[in-house]
């Protein structure tokens, strides 16, 4: 495999399939090493800024625990801290955290913010969420999937809701190694056509699928997983009436649970909205693995900070 050392990490196609799989694998050997309680520290010395325009539990803490687990530091930069567009341009915070630090794990609004870092900065620049992808999800996704049910190629995942940062990063990377994918997503709120024709690429490649549907009963059908997010993205809080009225039908409840196959498992990249895109009763289920995939983000950040710090 080419060394992904060094590199960004923008977009989940940043890693091609071998490297997803390695990423994976290595997430696993990670998590099973940690468990038997293994503390080499690969990282030692090591310091990884978090640049964060919004706020975050589960990124946040994972990069800070994971970089501690790996021997590493972390320095947090909050949106007070750096202002970034108004007191600093992301080119001039780019500039001058490369002179300190090995490598950036930035959330932002706009995905250009990100790109303008990575491009200024000669350290990686690894996507913490953008208005466009959330990468680190679809790894964990991916690795929670695996786990479930042994194994991604040829598995059949049911996206239902917005047609957001996390399908765009779970569609183009599930696509790559073999998943098919229908997506149930109110006409207005789909992916942008330019993803669909890359997964379907990917797909074809791979022997995966991407449909496109508006009915979440007819998308659950067969699938082995179904995948939720929220409605009102951050970012989005001026539009969330009119999304709260559009995507009423897209609640994963027990009545939709019931129209798929009885060993399908339900997640969701957290944090959810208990009532709106999925009920209490499905997420807190015997079904559902939305911690698992919490848990996971952990283990696959540290694979992929061992592999490009
Ligand atoms: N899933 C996820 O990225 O959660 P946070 O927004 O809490 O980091
Ligand atoms: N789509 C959500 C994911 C949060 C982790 C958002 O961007 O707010």
């Amino acid at each position: 495999m080419p060394t992904v050392r060094g590199r960004d990490f923008l977009s989940i196609c940043d890693l091609d399939p071998d490297e997803l799989r390695h990423v994976l694998d290595l997430a696993g050997e990670l998590k099973a090493r940690s468990r038997a309680g293994d503390r080499t520290a690969p990282l030692r010395g090591k310091v990884l800024a978090l640049v964060f325009e919004k706020p975050s539990l589960r990124t946040h803490t994972t990069f800070e625990v994971g970089m501690l687990q790996l021997g590493g530091h972390t320095v947090y930069l909050g949106p007070q801290d750096i202002q970034m567009g108004t007191r600093e341009s992301p080119p001039d915070v780019a500039r001058n955290l490369e002179r300190w630090v090995d490598g950036i794990a930035a959330r932002t609004f706009a995905h250009s913010t990100l790109e303008a870092l990575a491009e200024h900065a000669r350290i990686p620049v690894l996507n913490a969420l953008s208005d466009w992808e959330h990468p680190c999800q679809a790894l964990a996704a991916l690795l929670t999937v695996r786990e479930r049910l042994g194994r991604i190629e040829g598995i059949r995942l049911a996206w239902i809701g917005d047609g957001n940062n996390t399908l765009r990063s779970l569609v183009l990377g599930g696509t790559r190694l073999g998943m098919s994918i229908t997506m149930a997503t109110p006409k207005e709120y789909r992916l942008d056509s330019e993803t669909l024709v890359r997964a379907r690429a990917a797909a074809a490649a791979s022997g995966g699928a991407v449909e496109v549907t508006d009915d979440p009963a007819a998308a659950v059908r067969e699938a082995d997983v179904i995948y939720t997010d929220v409605w009102t993205s951050m970012g989005q809080e001026a539009t969330a009436d009119a999304r709260r009225r559009v995507f009423q039908r897209y609640q994963v409840n027990a009545a939709l649970l019931a129209r798929a196959p009885s060993h399908a498992v339900v997640t969701h990249c957290l944090p959810a909205h208990r009532g709106e895109e999925i009920t209490g009763e499905v997420l807190d289920g015997p079904r559902s693995a939305a911690l698992d995939e919490a848990e996971n983000r952990l283990h696959t950040q540290k694979a992929l900070l061992a592999e490009v710090l």
